[in-house]
Order: structure tokens, then sequence, then C-alpha cells
């Protein structure tokens, strides 16, 4: 039921319309800057309303398309309706929608994969162009007008800051005790007159709880009640249990070296399946008093808070399977004290994630045997969801551990490959890797080094053999022995799996 109470101030409860209504303001070809994140607080109304407008108008003869940013993934009501109907030209900076994903690896909408933590600072400094409108969700309009953000934070500062009319979607399905969860920080400027941002712990408040809007600028006002739509997990398998086994051995090892304090230290988990079960080794393991500074609250970690076993978590947003979600939205003031949502330029700030000494911790696609890694594009051309906040984490994090099976599709994929078909991250920004099949501790290891630990210890025994007979030979006849390659080979594993949809030879 639609809980009219949420808009507190007047001004703003005279702008209340539908979503047809609202949705009239948004322009064709124009920039529109949308709230939402891995899911959550997104806006769920105009933008099925634009769509409908969208495909209105291609019946008769017109374009129609926007350019679309946000401030992660959102939901099918968002990316999933817009590029049904083929609406979107431009995306960025990360979507996992399939339908859009269809659209942009046929060549249809233009996508940028971007560093999170670049997008605000980029718009700030005015290189995309100028924002028309900016449609966001909210839990609440307070009596001063301010924005009581909902389930994420991402952009949502910028894209209010910048654009040139604003789009409020309060949705009575968002828990209200979600308000005082938000920790916005105003204190962001571009250099020279930017100035150190005083977050010292994760637990650190250093803002304030709620968005400010010039109400000029706030064309219309709409009501919602519909929830978050998150992809659900699938239960941790046998190889997550694996790598999640492998990388609590690690951290018990580091914790014995006391080059970890055994609360470790500041965590960040990755979006994905073997994220989030690696959450769920945690839970079991002996480590207490956890605090997590990272992109996205999962159901792992969730459960952590809960059991007591980590303390507070600072993300921008929550990533839920459903029960999740309805279960956090029953008793969301239990998670008040424990959780702090901040905008995405602060959550995946590099200065921050280098101070605080996060333990980052991030899904792949491929690795090659030197640790390259590939987090986004399969076969190195088709896009799986983007670089996220990997980069952001992985480049500056005090340990950075990238986790895979160590076989996708059945076997017929190896993730570890002679060379990878795209690189996201390179060998210096990954230094752990941990499969299934073990853990290769990369640190302090030259490339040959690293190629030998990471065939011995990660690879697949069906395509172990292959990767040491590769690497032999590339010993006897590369052009260089820093990092020895046949270059007429380094990718026909990839090039054979188009082929024959198996990297294994005949
Ligand atoms: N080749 C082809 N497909 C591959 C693959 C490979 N080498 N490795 C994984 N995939 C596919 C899987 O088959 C699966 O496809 P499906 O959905 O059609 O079944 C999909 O990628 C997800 O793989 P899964 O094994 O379930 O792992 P995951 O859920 O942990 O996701 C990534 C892995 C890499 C896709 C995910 O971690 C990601 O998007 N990372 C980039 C962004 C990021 O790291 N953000 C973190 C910052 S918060």
């Amino acid at each position: 039921m639609i809980d009219h109470s949420r808009i507190r101030n007047a001004a703003f409860r005279a702008k209340v319309t539908t979503a047809e209504e609202a949705a009239k303001y948004i322009r064709p070809g124009s920039m529109v800057g949308m709230s939402g994140f891995t899911g959550s607080g997104y806006p769920k109304a105009v933008p099925q309303a634009l769509a409908a407008i969208i495909e209105g108008e291609k019946g008769k003869g017109n374009d129609f398309r926007i350019r679309l940013f946000t401030g992660a993934s959102t939901g099918p009501e968002l990316d999933g309706a817009l590029a049904k109907v083929n609406g979107i030209s431009f995306r960025m900076p990360y979507n996992s929608d399939p339908i859009l994903r269809g659209r942009i690896n046929s060549g249809e909408t233009e996508y940028l994969d971007m560093h999170l933590s670049h997008v605000a600072p980029m718009t700030w400094q005015g290189f995309f162009g100028e924002m028309d409108t900016a449609v966001i969700e909210a839990v609440a309009i307070r009596e001063d007008g301010t924005i009581v953000p909902s389930s994420s934070v991402g952009n949502n500062k910028t894209w209010v800051e910048s654009a040139r009319q604003v789009i409020i979607e309060v949705n009575s399905w968002q828990h209200s005790a979600l308000e005082g969860m938000h920790d916005i920080w105003y204190g962001t400027a571009l250099p020279p007159h930017r100035v150190a941002i005083p977050l010292l712990r994760p637990d650190d408040r250093i803002g304030q709880a709620t968005l400010k809007v010039d109400p000029s600028k706030v064309v219309a006002v709409v009501e919602t009640n519909a929830p978050d739509r998150n992809a659900p997990f699938s239960p941790p398998d046998a190889s997550a249990k694996a790598i999640a086994g492998h990388l609590m051995e690690f951290f018990r090892h580091e914790v014995a070296k006391g080059r970890l304090p055994q609360s470790l230290l500041p965590l960040q988990s990755g979006v994905g399946n073997v994220a989030n079960a690696v959450m769920g080794g945690l839970e079991e393991g002996p480590f207490e008093d956890l605090t997590a500074f990272t992109e996205v609250i999962q159901d792992g970690m969730l459960g952590m808070l809960e059991s007591g076993k980590m303390r507070v978590a600072s993300a921008t947003a929550f990533s839920l399977s459903p029960e999740a979600a309805e279960s956090l939205n029953d008793r969301m003031a239990e998670f008040r004290s424990k959780i702090i949502l901040r905008p995405q330029d602060v959550s995946n700030h590099p200065e921050l994630i280098r101070r605080l000494g996060c333990i980052a911790m991030n899904g792949l696609i491929e690795s090659d045997i030197y640790g390259n890694v590939n987090s986004t594009q399969v076969m190195g051309s088709r896009i799986q969801n983007g670089i996220g906040g990997s980069g952001d984490f992985a480049r500056n994090a005090y340990i950075s551990v990238f986790m895979t099976p160590s076989t996708a599709k059945g076997g017929k994929i190896s993730a570890i490959v002679p060379m990878a078909s795209h690189v996201d991250h390179i060998t210096q920004d990954s230094q752990v890797l941990v499969t299934e099949q073990g853990l290769a501790d990369l640190r302090g290891l030259s490339p040959k080094q690293r190629a030998e630990t990471i065939i011995r210890n990660c690879a697949h025994p069906d395509y172990r053999p292959l990767l040491q007979d590769y690497y032999n030979r590339a010993r006897e006849g590369s052009f260089g022995q820093q990092s020895p390659h046949l270059l007429k080979e380094s990718l026909s594993w990839h090039q054979r799996f188009i082929e024959t949809g198996t990297m294994l030879p005949g």
C-alpha cells in the first residue's frame, strides 16, 4: 500500500503526479541519470512509463533513445524495460541485465564500462556533457525538502546536483527505517580545491543522512510501492565452498604470520555467487569483530552482521536475493546501527581503500598464467557485466584476491588460460588467485614464478598439462624471457572454443 505520509514537505506533495506524466519530461536523445546500484534503489515506475512512450513513438516511426547513466546495475523495470524497446543509445557504467547485455553485444547500444569511483568526478569535470534529467528513488522526502535515498546511494548526489530537472520516486516498499542509514559527504571538490576525506574507520560517519535538492528543479514526484528485484544467489556448490576453504586457510596463515590482525582488515566482497559463498565461509571461520568497507552488501554479509561476526559494514548499496531483501525489510531497524550507505565516490574511493587497508575479494572470467585478469569480456569481446568496483579495490587493497571456479560452462572453458583475451587487472593488481583447486599467493613472485605457481595450484587437472606444455615450449621459443609467450598460440584456446565449443583439443 502506498504510504502518502512519506512525502513530508507540502511543496513536494503538490508535485505528485503519475509515472506516465513524469516520464513525458524525458526527451529523445537526452542524458538521464537514474538511481540504482546492483539491483537496489532504482526507479521502477518512470522507466517503465518511459519505455511505453518510446515504444509508442517508435510505432509512429520516430526514433527515441536516451543516454542512460546510473550507479551500477539496476533491475528489469529499468534496464530490462528500456532495452526491450531498444531505447538506450549509450549506457554506463555497469550493467547485468540480460536483455541490455544482448543489445550491447549485438552493437545496438554503446557501453562505457568504467571504474565506479571515476563516474562522479568525471561528471563534475564535465566530461560526459550536460545531464538533462535525474530520476531518483527515495524512501521519503523530509519536512526540510531533503531526500532520503532508498536501498542504494550510488551516484544520486551527483545526478541530483548536475541535472537540469529532477524526478523523485518515493517507494513505500522501501523500509522507512532506512532513514538514518545513509551518510552523504558534501565535501567533494575538484582539484586544486580537493580536501582529504575525513574517514579513518569503516564506521565513521562524516556527512549527512539525506540528499540536498534545489526544489525548483523538481518537476515531478511519483509514489510507488514495488520491491527491488535482484537475481537469487545459487546455493554455494562444492567448488565455491572449496574456494572459501582455501581462502580461510590463507587468512589463518596471514594472521599466524602477524600480517593480518585476528579481526582481519576491512573486507571488500565483489558481486556474484562465489563472493557470496566466501562470506558464508567467513561466517563459519575463526575471525571475529569483522568490518567491511565495500561496495555492496550481499546475503552472506547480512548474515554476518546478524550473527555478530561482523560489527559494521560500509557500502553504497545492498545486493540481496529476493528472500534476503524481504527478510531485511522486515527487520531493517535492527541493522541501522550496523550499516552505513555512502555515495559510490566515497565507498569506492581509492585513497580510502588504501588508507583502511582493505582486503579485496573479486570474481573473474579468466586469468592468464601470469595473473593478468579478465573480469568482463568473454572470449575477449563479449561483455558479461563490467569492471564495476573491482579495479578501484584491486589496485588499492592491502591484499587483492581474485577467485573463480577453475573451469566454466561444464568444463569446456578453462578459467586459467595462456594469455587473457582481455585485461581489466594487470598482474601488479592481482596478488592472490584462488580456484577450487587451490590458492596461489603471488606476492613477491616474478612473472615466471607466478606462472609456475598458478599452473600448479589453480589450474583444473584437465587443463594443467596443456598449460604446463604451453609454458615449457614458451620458455624455449619466446621472443623474450620476462613473461614467455608463443604469440601465434597464446589465444588459440579461445579461437578453438569459438570454432568447436570447447577449449579442449579434439
Ligand atoms: N568464460 C565464459 N563464461 C564465463 C567464464 C569464462 N571464463 N567465467 C564465468 N563465466 C560465466 C559463467 O558461466 C556464468 O554464466 P551464466 O550466468 O550464463 O551461467 C557467469 O559468467 C557468472 O559466472 P559464475 O561462475 O556464476 O561467477 P560469479 O557469479 O561469481 O560472477 C563474474 C563472476 C566475473 C561475472 C563477476 O564476478 C563479475 O561480474 N565481476 C566483475 C565486476 C566485479 O568484480 N565487481 C566487484 C566489485 S564490487
